[in-house]
């Protein structure tokens, strides 16, 4: 008869259920709920002897889910529903006291801003150790001598030190968006009901307190609707699996036998079932692989919210799945990141010898003749056409001879050995935030103010 008792399509059940997933919200709501309870309480809306009831009964709900024998029933569309109906089959009835001047909307929206909360705190964590690590890495390998590149051909040479340094600034700035998602979420939902408010005089200031949120959302419609701060976690974990896909990426080419600048620690990487002298870098090849699915989830949230009208839709109920594991893809790359960088091991000898290759002094040479007065441009021609005789002649730019070099560019003399003797290339990029080893232990010095900073 009544149309909101006919039993439901099993199908539909299938599709509408979010328990197979949203339990992952339990502690959050349970703790959402016992703020809820008191603030009711205090405010004299439910008697204080419902609230110890409503306590002791959240308090047995908690037990079971923690010890794993919470059962869950057909008709439990969601963590919410389960646990209030777990509450009231142990407190009875004055356990659907809880629910009072609550609605599944606002509650949701509230359980999602704290876990993404603790969870930006977790990324925090996990990123600050990973740039303690490139620190030390970076200190270890202050002046080992490697090619820089662009287009991947090498350009300049620079330090290792300088290279691994670059990956601790962009973590840096995934560590700022990450604190960001901290603001993001500071406004509590709670207290917004479906959409339109309360009939009751709430205190949702004291709610705000008790969870730590640093207020409260002024309009209750953009309470329930908000999931900016799910956007605001997915793009810095999107971004920042990006940059750890770039780092994996690199280390997977300096492992090759092409290379052979470094080598990942057994734990880190698998030989082959067919080729005995095969070792795979695959933790390196999956941070490379990652990115792309935390970067999906981002876009599958965008397209869920996109052309959404106000307010709760069930739409949103699709914020979770790819949070949860763009959460759990963020979080364990960024453990092996620097699980492995803290065993990896740097060949110098390879990486100097990749970095000898004269050809890569040629904007010094260049440089020798801008310092004599001849513009730039110009420097540019002259040092391409004596590389391009040298490549021709089948010789090193030091084995021109000072004939080959007098017809190629009048312009240069003995210094041009003797800056090719040096090797001084490295120690010649004084400007600020270059790799001359004075540059980067300014960068070191402030690398480490940043973890202080951060610490603190
Ligand atoms: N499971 C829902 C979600 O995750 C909870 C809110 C449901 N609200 C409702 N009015 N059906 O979004």
């Amino acid at each position: 008869m009544g149309r909101f008792r006919d039993p439901q399509d099993p199908l539909f059940q299938a599709l509408n259920s979010s328990i197979a997933f949203d339990y992952r919200l339990a502690p959050y709501d349970l703790e959402q709920s016992l703020a809820h309870a008191r603030m009711l309480a205090r405010s004299n809306i439910i008697a204080d002897d419902d609230l110890e009831q409503i306590e002791r009964g959240l308090a047995a709900v908690r037990e079971e889910i923690e010890g794993d024998s919470f059962v869950v029933t057909e008709d439990d569309e969601d963590l919410h529903m389960a646990i209030e109906r777990r509450l009231t089959e142990i407190v009875g009835p004055v356990g659907g006291k809880l629910h009072t001047a609550r609605s599944r909307n606002d509650q949701v929206a509230t359980d999602v801003a704290m876990l993404v909360r603790a969870h930006s705190l977790d990324a925090r964590e996990l990123l600050q150790r990973l740039m303690a690590t490139l620190v030390e890495l970076a200190e270890h390998h202050l002046d080992w001598r490697m090619p820089g590149y662009t287009h991947l051909q090498r350009a300049q040479p620079v330090y290792l030190s300088h290279h691994l340094l670059a990956y601790f600034w962009k973590f840096r700035r995934d560590l700022q968006r990450f604190n960001f998602c901290m603001t993001a979420t500071d406004d509590l939902p709670l207290g917004a009901g479906a959409l339109a408010g309360v009939n009751f005089d709430t205190s949702r200031m004291f709610v705000a307190q008790e969870l730590g949120f640093g207020g409260i959302a002024e309009n209750s419609l953009d309470a329930v609707s908000n999931r900016d701060f799910v956007l605001d976690y997915l793009a810095a974990a999107a971004t920042c699996a990006t940059h750890l896909s770039q780092l994996g990426s690199e280390i997977v080419l300096w492992s090759t036998a092409e290379f052979g600048f470094c080598e990942v620690a057994d734990a880190f990487s698998s030989g082959s079932s067919l080729m005995p002298q095969k070792k795979n870098p695959d933790a390196a090849e999956l941070l490379r692989a990652k990115a792309p699915r935390v970067v999906g989830h981002l876009v599958t949230l965008h397209g869920v919210l996109h052309g959404l009208p106000l307010t709760y839709n069930k739409d949103l109920q699709e914020d979770k799945e790819p949070l949860f594991d763009a959460i759990d893809t963020v979080e364990l790359c960024l453990r092996v990141a620097a699980d492995m960088l803290q065993s990896i091991e740097f060949n110098r000898e390879r990486m100097a010898e990749a970095a000898s290759d004269e050809f890569i002094a040629a904007t010094d040479v260049a440089d020798l003749l801008v310092r004599r007065g001849v513009p730039f441009r110009e420097a540019h021609g002259i040092v391409g056409g004596v590389v391009r005789a040298a490549v021709e002649r089948g010789k090193k730019l030091s084995e021109l001879t000072e004939e080959e070099l007098a017809e190629l560019a009048p312009q240069l003399d003995g210094e041009f050995y003797d800056l090719l003797d040096e090797r001084s290339w490295l120690e010649s990029k004084v400007s600020d935030g270059g790799t001359a080893t004075a540059r980067v232990r300014d960068q070191l010095a402030q690398a480490r103010q940043v973890l202080r900073e951060a610490r603190a």
